[in-house]
């Protein structure tokens, strides 16, 4: 192997497995990996392509001789280890909530703002995942007709909580179909056959933090300050593949042809959209796929200069991995790293 010393902190995680697969798949040039996640995970042997690889408990010191850590272990693990790996001269992409509207901090999606890239001091920061698939369908429709306002409702993934979660699902899917009693450990109540609109922590305004991020994430991605945007979060009864409908008001009309040609060039989407024939991004068929898929283009029926989509992604691939590792890879083709 030959290329940058790479961290994963985090790499026993959902998000931190999918790191390792996009890595190996994407045959990224790695030197050498470490793997990094708790004291509970010390000493598991994972396999980076098709070598064993012990876990290590993340300190202080696991970040010498590092040159980009990729870091998926939840805020507080990163607000702590984020500066000490920066200080050590590593380039941290960071998956957490941590530093995302930190104004020294690029918030990055290399389809929309991969020039923010070079403003950074140490630590990038990877978006929401329900914000990144949201301005990859959104900003090449901006670029044409700046967008003024976009309603968004989600319905999310529970693998956006982590592994926790999915296993939730399983057992309490198993639990509801054998007609015994559930009893919720990760979500407020039950989340097998039903949807609960709460992500995250409520906040005074009414909104959630998730809710919240989709507002302000996005206005900093696309450098959009006076764009407004509300957001409804819901979580799902999906293993993988966060769903949206979004509803655009723009500053003039834009047929429904107009913006499926943009999209069907834009990168790293796929148009996705014949309903005669029932053709429209759904989870289960996009989870494992890179794209942010587009479909049910139409006009909005309530505004003039309004269009309507439905825009699915897989929230552990485009969502978190693989968008923080598109950073490195931009950082590396444009000789940034
Ligand atoms: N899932 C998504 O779609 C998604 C999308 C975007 C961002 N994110 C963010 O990515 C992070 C992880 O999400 P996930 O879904 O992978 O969660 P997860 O499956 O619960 O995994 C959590 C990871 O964090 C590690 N960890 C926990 N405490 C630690 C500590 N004290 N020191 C070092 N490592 C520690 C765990 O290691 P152990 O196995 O040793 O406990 C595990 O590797 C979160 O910040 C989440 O917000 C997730």
């Amino acid at each position: 192997m030959k290329g940058l010393h790479v961290a994963v902190v985090g790499a026993t995680g959902l998000v931190g497995q999918e790191f390792i697969k996009v890595l190996e798949q994407r045959n990224f040039p790695m030197s050498s990996i470490r793997l990094l996640a708790s004291d509970r995970s010390a000493g598991r042997k994972l396999f980076v392509n098709h070598e064993e690889v012990e876990v290590k408990e993340t300190t202080s010191q696991s970040f010498d001789h590092v040159d980009i850590a990729l870091f998926s272990a939840g805020t507080e693990i990163s607000n702590h280890f984020s500066p000490i790996a920066a200080r050590a001269g590593v380039v941290v992409i960071d998956n957490s909530a941590a530093f995302r509207m930190d104004s020294e901090v690029p918030l990055v999606v290399p389809e929309v703002n991969a020039e923010d890239i070079k403003e950074h001091k140490g630590i990038i920061a990877n978006p929401n995942c329900s914000t990144i698939q949201m301005v990859v369908a959104l900003y090449p429709l901006h670029r044409v007709n700046p967008i003024k306002r976009v309603i968004v409702d989600t319905y999310q993934a529970v693998s956006g909580t982590g592994a926790a979660a999915m296993e939730e699902l399983s057992e309490q899917a198993r639990l509801v179909l054998e007609g015994r009693s559930v009893v919720p450990h990760v979500y407020p109540h039950q989340i097998a056959f039903n949807l609960l609109p709460e992500i995250d922590l409520f906040l005074d305004n009414g909104y959630t933090k998730e809710e919240w991020k989709m507002v302000e994430e996005t206005r900093k991605i696309m450098h959009a300050e006076e764009m407004a945007i509300s957001a409804t979060c819901v979580r799902v009864p999906v293993f993988i593949g966060h769903s949206e409908a979004i509803h655009i008001e723009f500053s003039e009309p834009m047929s429904p042809e107009t913006a499926r040609r943009i999209l069907a060039e834009a990168p790293g989407v796929k148009v996705l959209d014949e309903p005669n024939i029932s053709l429209y991004p759904q989870a289960w068929s996009v989870a494992g796929s890179d794209d942010v898929f587009v479909g049910r283009i139409r006009r909005d029926a309530s505004h003039s200069c309004g269009l309507a989509m439905w825009v699915v992604a897989d929230n552990l691939r485009k969502g978190a991995a693989l968008n923080a590792i598109q950073i490195a890879e931009t950082m590396i083709g444009r000789g940034w790293i």
